[in-house]
């Protein structure tokens, strides 16, 4: 993500906040070093979806072991937390962007759609929280109770961009359902980028949920 914004807007100062509940990965991710030989046990897997020209842009090379350049992991702050605890929003604050991919799948409907709830209040007025790898239900609900509003731009190739999650379902628990225009919430189901409003904790009448949830099903 870094080098993805940084290379597109030089001009914009990027502060990151990556957070983790396990150590043992805050702090292998920290220290960005991973062996390009796969018999080693550092796991090559970070670097399987790229391209030579991808990983030269992003590691500096040292024989089989790879490290990510000085340029890249400048202004990131590691931390160990539980993103599903409340007190998570004190030392982060408010933030522009939130990205929360590939962990809420591993927790059950109730307690995935309690944690998106909390992640969803990290988020700035306007700001936008890119979340994917999470029950389609799950996310839709959430999406629908807050009244955020999907990114459309892109919306099919982010989807779509992970074959091996579309290729596990409907027989993996983390599989991804294809992409289906006739559902009248596909805008909303199908997102994975949002645009949340000036508050996304819902008003107590509903008004908010039953305005957006009315507005993205009568869409086709
Ligand atoms: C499959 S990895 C995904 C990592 C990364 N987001 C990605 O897309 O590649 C899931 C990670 O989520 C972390 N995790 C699970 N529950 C968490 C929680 N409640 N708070 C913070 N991190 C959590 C795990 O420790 C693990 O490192």
């Amino acid at each position: 993500m870094a080098w993805r914004i940084r290379s597109a807007r030089p001009d914009l100062k990027l502060i990151l906040h990556a957070v983790d509940i396990s150590r043992q990965a805050v702090e292998f991710a920290e220290r960005g070093v991973y062996s390009v030989d796969s018999s080693q046990l550092a796991p090559t897997r970070v670097l399987e979806h790229m391209t030579t020209a991808e990983i030269d842009e992003l590691f500096d090379r040292n024989g089989d072991v790879v490290s990510v350049k000085s340029w890249l992991r400048e202004g990131i702050n590691w931390r160990i937390g539980d993103v599903g605890a409340p007190q998570v929003l004190e030392p982060l604050g408010l933030q522009d962007i939130v990205v929360a991919n590939n962990f809420l799948c591993h927790m059950d409907a109730s307690d995935a759609d309690s944690c998106l709830r909390n992640i969803a209040r990290l988020v700035r007025p306007q700001g936008y929280l890119f979340v994917s790898g999470i029950d389609l239900d799950v996310r839709t609900q959430v999406a629908c109770d807050l009244g955020w509003q999907p990114v459309e731009e892109l919306i099919e190739e982010i989807h779509e961009a992970d074959a091996g999650m579309r290729n596990d379902w409907p027989f993996h628990y983390g599989g991804l359902e294809p992409l289906n225009k006739i559902r009248r919430d596909w805008r909303v189901r199908y997102a994975s980028a949002f645009e949340l409003g000036s508050s996304s904790i819902p008003s107590s009448d509903g008004a908010v949920q039953d305005e957006t949830f009315q507005r993205l099903t009568q869409q086709t």
